[in-house]
Order: C-alpha cells, then structure tokens, then sequence
C-alpha cells in the first residue's frame, strides 16, 4: 500500500487550478443513464470514485469513453441491459445507489446493492426509498438488495423530506424528470451540485424549476437527449487546498478556475481566523502571514452552511490555533476519527458525541498516521504540511478517490512531499 511522506514546515506559494467537483461528477454520470444518446462531461475529474462508477455503468451497458488528456467523459447509454447493480460494483461509494431511480424510470424495474462508503457513518438509504415510492416506485428489500418495480410507471408527486439530503434530493430530482406529471421536492438540498445536475438535465431537455432553492418544481418529460456539460469546480478541492495554504505560515497561494461564492462559510471562518482570503470571480488568494491562528467556533451544516466535507480539514487548522475552538459536526454522526490522528502529531483534541474540543497547541511534530477517510485523510496531509519534522500518511488510497494530483500539486506550491510505494 502506498502511503505519502511529508517534511513539513514549508510556506505554499503560487497558483493551483481546481478540477470538477467529484460530488457532482458522479450524479451527472449517474443521469447518463436517462437518454440513449451521448452525454459528453468536460471539466472531468479523473479519481478512483469516477473509475469505480464507470465500471458499474459499462455493467450495465452503457459505453463509457474516458480521456482523461481532455479532462472529459462520454457515456452513452443506449443498448441498457438487466438493470441489475451487484454488490461489488456499488459497495465502494453511496453514489452507486443513485442508479436504482433512473434505471426504475428507463426499464420499469431495477436491482441494486444498498450502497458502502465512506465509514462516517450510518448513511442510510430510506430519504431515496420513500421518495421513490411517492413516485409509484414497488420496493422491497432482499438480501441486500433493493428491488424496485413501477408497472405502472412513475408518477409525479409532492415529497417533503424530513431533513435535508443532498443524495436523496439528487437521486428524486433525476428520477422525476422522467415521471409522468409534476413533482414538487420541499425542504430540498441547495447544494452547487444540485443546480449543476439540475442544469445538465434542463439541457438534456428536462423541466426543472428552483434548484438551488428549497422547493423544487419538476414537470415530467418523456424522453431526454444528449448533452455536453462542463461540471462545476470542485468546492471542497478549492477549500481544502485554501486551508492547507492557511495552516502554513507565509503562505501566498492563488487557487484558480474555481468558484469562491460556493465557499462563502469558509471564507467567514477563515478570516476570522486571521487568514486573509481574497475572492475574485473565478479565483481566490490566500495569504497568511506568521501571526497563530485565531480559534474558530463551526458548525457544519447543509449548504449554504460550513461543508461537512471540509470539517476535518478546518480542525487541522484548528489545533495550530492560539487558544480553544468547538467543532461541531452536525451532519454524520461518526466524523471525527481524524481527531485521534491528529493527536497522533501533537493536537489536543477532546471528543464529546458530535462536538470536538481543540486547544491549539504551539506546534504539531510529524509522526505516522493513517488515512480513516477520504476528507479526514487530507486533514492529515495538512497537518502533516503545517508540522515539524516528517509525517507518513498510509492508506491514501482514500485520497485518491477524490483528490486528483495531490502530491504533485502540493510539490508544485512548494512543499516537500512524495508518494513512498510500500515494498
Ligand atoms: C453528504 C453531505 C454532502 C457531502 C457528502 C459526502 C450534507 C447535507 N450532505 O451528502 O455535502 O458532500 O455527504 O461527504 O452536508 N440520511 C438519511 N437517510 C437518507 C439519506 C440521508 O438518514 O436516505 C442522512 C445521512 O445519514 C446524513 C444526512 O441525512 O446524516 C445528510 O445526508 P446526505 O446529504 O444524503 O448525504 P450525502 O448525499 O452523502
């Protein structure tokens, strides 16, 4: 297994371009799979999760074309065929689960594995289930399974999720714009990526109405064509590369081709923290100067609130600061487990349910630690860049699942960073 080794104690300085957002990457793959025409995405990712899913798609007889020289995909999902998931193509990553609804609505039938993930927590599935049946969706669960059936098509319906969830949104959202009627989704996720799939169906000839708002109006179309569709930059890309730029002082880096009024919550914490975050339209600066970092309360929340995909990487800041911050963790229920690590290189870091405590320490020293997560792992990398001496990450294979070139680009802002293959 691969692990990185950092030395840390460098500044980052100069420019980085952030790639499409994985979180959005995957969705749209998933809605190929509503038209048998071409459906070509630019500003593609190439990660591990993209991989994974193109596997699942080409199982289930879509054509997958990637090249990744031009940052670009094209599916085409045209000859479909038993539109069954198995578990060893869905267990990788919850995004998998997303193709029950559309292969529901093209095939009238469907079977797929209930999803993995991420170990953050408990994840469940039944926001997407009971959405589905409002649809008209027959559903039982088997041995794993979820075994979805609509003989008699699907219909649209008012859904009102208890809570807000991005997957659930997302997967309602492209299930429905194939459903016969009109579907109103309330208490909707407002996420980027949702007005992202949102726009891609609009162009693939869907009626979507609202995204990005809490109520959202879809009225039902029968077929749906090609499409070519940039994905949105990657929001927690440019944060994270933000805060590691923000962890090490006399840090000066631009990060560019990304989107700074998606991160509107970071920047808040960021500059109360004494960082200063300078935003443009498609880029943003980060300076920070050899001051301590100021403690920050957060609390993550759903959007437009602080990401919980940046929670871990905040708190790697966090230890660094002068004095005690509360990080509260309101969206998963298991996603600390990059507080132990850290404590691993010196951080002082209490957890009680859903809150952690951080007392800043001086300094952080590198030791070896171990990837739990995929965001939790890039906290780590961080950390590692932010403290004296070396620090050796092992299981990045989580990284790569959404950090494209990270080394690479790291090493680029001028930190001492290698990928170490395990003999
Ligand atoms: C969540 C994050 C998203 C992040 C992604 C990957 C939010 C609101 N969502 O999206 O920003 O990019 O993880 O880390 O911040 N839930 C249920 N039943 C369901 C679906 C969800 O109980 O059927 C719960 C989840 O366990 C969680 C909450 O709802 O506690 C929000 O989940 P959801 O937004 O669906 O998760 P993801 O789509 O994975």
């Amino acid at each position: 297994m691969d692990s990185i080794v950092i030395n840390g104690g460098n500044a980052l300085m100069g420019e980085i371009a952030i790639t499409g957002a994985k979180n959005s990457a995957l969705k749209l793959m998933v809605a190929a799979l509503l038209t048998d025409e071409p459906v070509t995405l630019s500003n593609m990712p190439e990660l591990a999760d993209t991989k994974f899913l193109a596997h699942l798609l080409r199982h289930l007889g879509a054509k997958v074309i990637e090249n990744p020289q031009q940052s670009a995909m094209t599916i085409t999902a045209g000859g479909l065929g038993e539109p069954e998931a198995p578990y060893d193509l869905v267990r990788k990553m919850r995004a998998t689960f997303n193709v029950l609804g559309p292969l529901l609505a093209r095939k009238g039938h469907a079977k797929v594995s209930l999803p993995g993930g991420c170990a953050i927590g408990a994840r469940p599935v039944d926001l997407h289930l009971q959405a589905l049946e409002a649809l008209g969706a027959k559903i039982t669960l088997e041995e794993g399974y979820a075994i979805a059936n609509a003989p008699n098509g699907l219909s649209g319906a008012k859904i009102n999720f208890p809570f807000v969830s991005v997957g659930a949104t997302e997967h309602t959202m492209m299930t429905a714009v194939l459903a016969d009627g009109i579907t109103e989704l309330s208490n909707a996720a407002k996420e980027p990526e949702i007005t992202d799939l949102a726009n891609m169906l609009n162009s693939m000839g869907a009626k979507i109405e609202n995204a990005g708002q809490d109520t959202i109006t879809i009225t039902g179309v029968k077929k749906l064509g090609g499409v070519t569709h940039g994905v949105v930059p990657d929001r927690i890309e440019a944060g994270t590369y933000a805060l590691a730029a923000g962890a090490c002082p006399n840090s000066d880096v631009t990060i560019t081709n990304c989107q700074p009024e998606h991160l509107e919550a970071l920047w808040a914490a960021m500059s109360r923290a004494g960082i200063e975050v300078i935003a443009g339209e498609k880029q943003v600066r980060i300076k920070r100067g050899t001051k301590p970092l100021r403690p920050v309360d957060i609390e993550t929340n759903a959007w437009p609130g602080f990401a919980t995909d940046l929670q871990a990487q905040f708190m790697a800041l966090m230890v660094l600061a002068d004095g005690a911050s509360i990080i509260r963790e309101t969206i998963f229920e298991n996603r600390f487990m990059h507080a132990p690590e850290l404590s691993r290189l010196g951080a002082d870091i209490t957890v009680h349910g859903r809150e952690a405590v951080v007392r800043g320490v001086n300094e952080l020293t590198g030791a070896p630690v171990m990837a739990t997560d995929l965001r939790a792992s890039v906290s780590l990398i961080i950390a590692g860049l932010a403290a004296k001496g070396q620090t050796s990450v092992s299981r990045i294979y989580h990284l790569d699942r959404g950090f494209q070139n990270l080394e690479a680009n790291f090493s680029a802002l001028g930190a001492d960073i290698k990928r170490v293959k395990d003999t």
